[in-house]
């Protein structure tokens, strides 16, 4: 937000007799004196400095259990990367969610404290139950019938346009699209159409976790115009094409082997980008692998790099006690420097690349945490864009996906899908990743 240059912020509307509308803008002190002089449209002072000190868009986020945390997180980070005020609203008993795949959310209020909130965006996201929970809450119901009629913008992806929207009677009329195995329900309730990302009127509706990243563009689109788009999904690094297939770049090849599981570690901290947390996380567990979510800290809460509260399994001191067939690094500046400071977790790594062991790190972490320990040495990697620099072999960082032998890495939150798949394939075989993209809708169906 530019606002902070405007010192101080001074609002006005422009009221007109011929025309009904009502314009709110903001003008530099400097030229108020001059604006108040010369322009007579300018009738009432409509707001003070301090109430127009943020012209942030407000969205809600309700969750529940068995919310599919791909699409809960996906658009949290996204939507707060544009700078909107996203509040994440339990419909539970409590702020702690336990979302699909065992990812542990905790809400930043419950949804009776948001009734009174006037949101310029409600997004449900899918899963099951989830999107029932959401569908059967009474408050949640009345807010988002009450978005329609006053012409706000209300959006829903995988189970919950069906769900929750179609059965509300809100999608009457309208293009709306969902996860593949709800489309018969939502036909009776909407005319649905098969798009990744459908818009009608004031109603966005998405398909599933592999949609969901450019869902959530759209909705910061909606919100903030194509620019603002544009200039967040830059450093996602998201992917151009969803076709049939995906492809990932292999070097020095070697079956990746596990005798149980294969068991995963995955360390989280303060700072660590949730979407490539939750994202590895929900996939490695889709595809029944033994995921352990270690945080660093003592305390197993921690406070990602947009501000999601997650819940970890269990601690890096009890996590280091178990074997690994994998171990893996989810990205964000402040979770890789906490990452890179960890001895404990640094040793634990350089012991697995010994063993001839797998692990892997993506976005900020093979900058920041592999290649300064050694870890990269003698391997091809791919890293966040503005990190490669750091990286001393460059030669293939252009992939989105490198494996080399028993090393993984790639690129940032928009390459965590392929980055989880091609773990996936590593160790279960192409057919099964394959199968799971389509079932995520990250390839087609
Ligand atoms: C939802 O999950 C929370 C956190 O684990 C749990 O305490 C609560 O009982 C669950 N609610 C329902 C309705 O199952
Ligand atoms: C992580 O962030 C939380 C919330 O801001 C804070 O209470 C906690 O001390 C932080 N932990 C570390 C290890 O910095």
């Amino acid at each position: 937000m530019a606002a902070r240059h405007l010192v101080p912020l001074w609002a006005f509307i422009t009221l007109t007799r011929r025309t009904a509308f009502a314009t709110v803008i903001t003008v530099h002190q400097s030229s108020l004196r001059q604006l108040s002089l010369s322009s007579r449209k300018i009738s009432t002072v409509f707001a003070s400095a301090s109430d127009m000190a943020s012209t942030a868009k407000k969205v809600l986020v309700p969750i529940a259990n068995g919310t599919e945390p791909m699409e809960a997180v996906i658009t949290i980070d996204v939507l707060r990367r544009a700078g909107a005020d996203v509040t994440v609203a339990s419909v539970e008993k409590e702020l702690r969610v336990d979302a699909g795949h065992g990812v542990k959310i905790v809400a930043d209020s419950l949804i009776s404290d948001c009734a009174q909130t006037v949101f310029d965006l409600i997004s449900l996201p899918g899963g099951m139950p989830g999107a029932a929970t959401l569908r059967d809450c009474g408050i949640l119901r009345s807010m988002v019938t009450k978005q329609a009629a006053d012409g706000r913008l209300n959006a829903a992806i995988c189970a919950a346009p069906a769900v929750a929207l179609g059965s509300w009677g809100l999608l009457k009329g309208l293009q709306a699209t969902c996860y593949p195995s709800f489309m018969e329900q939502l036909s009776a309730s909407a005319t649905a159409v098969e798009s990744r990302v459908q818009k009608d009127e004031k109603v966005v509706t998405s398909r599933g976790p592999g949609t969901a990243m450019e869902y959530s563009v759209s909705l910061v689109e909606q919100l903030y115009g194509k620019e603002k788009a544009d200039e967040v999904a830059g450093p996602l690094v998201m992917r151009a094409y969803h076709g049939n297939d995906y492809t990932i770049r292999e070097l020095n090849a070697i079956p990746w082997t596990f005798n149980n599981g294969p068991q995963i570690l995955v360390p989280i901290a303060n700072g660590t980008e949730e979407m490539e947390a939750v994202i590895m996380i929900d996939v490695l567990r889709r595809a029944k692998a033994k995921v352990v979510v270690a945080s660093l800290d003592d305390k197993l809460e921690i406070l990602a790099s947009r501000k999601v509260k997650l819940v970890a399994d269990t601690n890096l001191n009890e996590a280091v006690n178990l074997p690994y067939d994998l171990i893996v690094l989810p990205g964000g500046l402040g979770g890789a420097q906490a990452f890179a400071a960890s001895e404990k977790l640094v040793n634990l790594l350089k012991k697995q690349k010994e063993a001839g062991r797998p692990y892997g790190a993506i976005c900020a972490s093979p900058a920041l945490v592999l290649e300064p320990h050694g870890l990269l040495k003698g391997k091809k990697a791919t890293a966040f864009p503005a990190l490669c620099h750091k990286l001393s072999d460059p030669s293939e960082i252009e992939n989105r996906v490198v494996v080399d032998g028993n090393l993984i890495t790639s690129r940032g939150p928009g390459t965590a899908m392929e980055f989880s798949l091609a773990i996936v394939e590593k160790f279960f075989g192409r057919e099964k990743a394959i199968e799971l993209a389509k079932i995520m809708l990250f390839v087609s169906p």
